[in-house]
């Protein structure tokens, strides 16, 4: 088997090893106990949106397989878990009665889980919104927002103080550009005002939800966020390639941080988004609520981008490639002079060139730009083609190879000064990978999808031995 980790690359012993899937991803089970259908349900059933028209119907099953699914984690030795929770199960209609068949589910796994001695990082929000709320306006209508904080609460009042740590949303970034302006994820719709809109009450509904959490369970509460930070490269140093890289930076990451962490936008994502919004959804107030003070900082870490000044080629709004991410084929909102560069190097099935450093640079500037800020990688992996090989393994040597130079990315960071609390492996098992459907596979674990039997793969395999040898380095 691949060594573990270079010697000495030891962890501290409160350092937090875990693995993270997303309820739409994994669960399955979409009308079962009251759940409605979320806007993933409904785009997923639109011709064309996902790859072979893959849609979540039945996923992983997780649903109705939780126990061997938590025993399976056990047996991993997987310290935590992060989930993420469908809001169209706690409140299936826009009455917003809440459902406790679907809160009873939740409820049930997080006794499971901490059973099983794994501590839950509980997602509330991970892009399957309630098909009603889409309905009535979804992430551009400002009410979505106050909506979110409500389910947030029901939420945070039966799982309470079990929960390890509350995450109120999973890369909005994605939710916004993709669902709203590229329309390569649900609910497919392509209109950059309204994705700016969407990026703002993304913004206020994580204040809103982390301010509900804070006031149920108190000021000390674990609450953060989960952002997809862009490493963005410029391709060289000549003015209009840093303006690219600017751009890109602002557009991508500072819409985020600024009002999340510093209170503010930054005034360059207003002027290079003003020919689609003039930004008059932002309300007095909504600043301060949207700075809620956070205990750690979700980073979900893949890959790099790599711009320059140019113009990007114009697509359909299909998935392509690449379609799921920095789409290359549908040109960013507010940059449309930004050309995104195929990078040298392996990549991922996804496409995705692997670059470890990437997350070292990550982690160390954010260190040193929030040093009392903790950090947290939520989710780092890669996806292959994997196959069960005859003799009833899987063989996914690049992915170990993969989660080993990217596990020991952050001991460098941690190292260089970083104050990094854990990782999550994306992802615990093969799962509904959005736009590209059952085609690209990032579990440790292996999901036949023809019987849903599970088979831990080399890297699982790997990944338990790690968290084992840390554990022991210890005793
Ligand atoms: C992230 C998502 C996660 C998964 C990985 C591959 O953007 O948060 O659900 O799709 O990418």
């Amino acid at each position: 088997m691949t060594a573990l980790l270079p010697d000495g690359h030891t962890f501290p012993a409160d350092f937090l090893w875990g693995a993270a899937t997303a309820a739409y991803q994994i669960e399955g089970a979409v009308a079962a106990d009251g759940r409605t259908p979320s806007i993933w349900d409904t785009f997923a059933a639109t011709p064309g949106a996902t790859l072979g028209g893959d849609t979540g119907q039945v996923a992983a099953d997780h649903y109705h397989r939780t126990q061997a699914d938590v025993a399976l984690m056990r047996e991993l030795g997987l310290q935590a878990y992060r989930m993420s929770i469908a809001w169209a199960r706690v409140q299936p209609t826009a009455s917003g009665e809440v459902n406790p068949a679907g809160l009873a589910f939740y409820d049930r796994l997080v006794d499971d889980l901490l059973a099983a001695g794994i501590k839950p990082a509980v997602t509330l929000y991970h892009w399957d919104l309630p098909q009603w709320a889409q309905d009535l306006g979804g992430w551009p209508a400002r009410d979505t927002a106050s909506r979110f904080a409500d389910y947030t609460e029901h939420v945070v009042r039966a799982l309470g103080d079990r929960v390890h740590l509350w995450t109120t949303l999973n890369e909005p970034w994605c939710a916004a550009y993709l669902g709203y302006a590229s329309g390569v994820h649900a609910p497919g719709i392509t209109d950059a005002g309204a994705a700016l809109a969407a990026v703002h009450h993304l913004n206020l509904a994580h204040g809103l939800a982390g301010r509900v959490v804070r006031d149920v369970l108190g000021p000390e509460a674990p609450l953060s966020v989960t952002l997809n930070l862009h490493v963005v490269r410029a391709a060289s140093q000549q003015p209009a390639d840093l303006e690219a890289k600017a751009r890109i930076d602002a557009i991508g990451n500072e819409v985020f941080l600024g009002p999340m962490l510093e209170g503010r936008y930054p005034e360059r994502v207003i002027a290079d988004t003003a020919a689609a919004s003039d930004w008059s959804f932002v309300h007095d107030g909504d600043l301060e609520t949207i700075a809620v003070p956070l205990t750690v900082l979700g980073v979900n870490y893949y890959s790099t981008n790599l711009v320059q000044a140019g113009t990007p080629p114009v697509g359909d709004g299909t998935p392509g490639p690449d379609g799921h991410r920095s789409s290359e084929h549908t040109p960013w909102v507010g940059a449309d002079h930004v050309e995104f560069l195929a990078q040298p190097g392996p990549s991922t099935a996804m496409g995705w060139n692997i670059e470890p450093q990437g997350l070292v640079d990550l982690l160390t500037q954010l260190h040193t730009r929030y040093p009392t800020l903790p950090l947290m990688v939520t989710e780092n992996g890669a996806a292959f083609a994997d196959e069960i090989a005859p003799d009833g393994a899987v063989h996914d040597e690049r992915r170990v190879a993969y989660l080993r130079d990217h596990i020991d990315a952050v001991w460098q960071a941690r190292a260089a000064g970083a104050d990094v609390r854990g990782y999550f492996l994306w992802s615990l098992m093969d799962n509904f990978e959005w736009a590209y459907g059952y085609d690209r596979r990032f579990g440790m674990v292996y999901v036949d999808y023809a019987t849903l039997e599970r088979t831990v793969k080399d890297s699982g395999h790997w990944y338990a031995a790690l968290i084992a040898a840390q554990e022991a380095a210890h005793r």
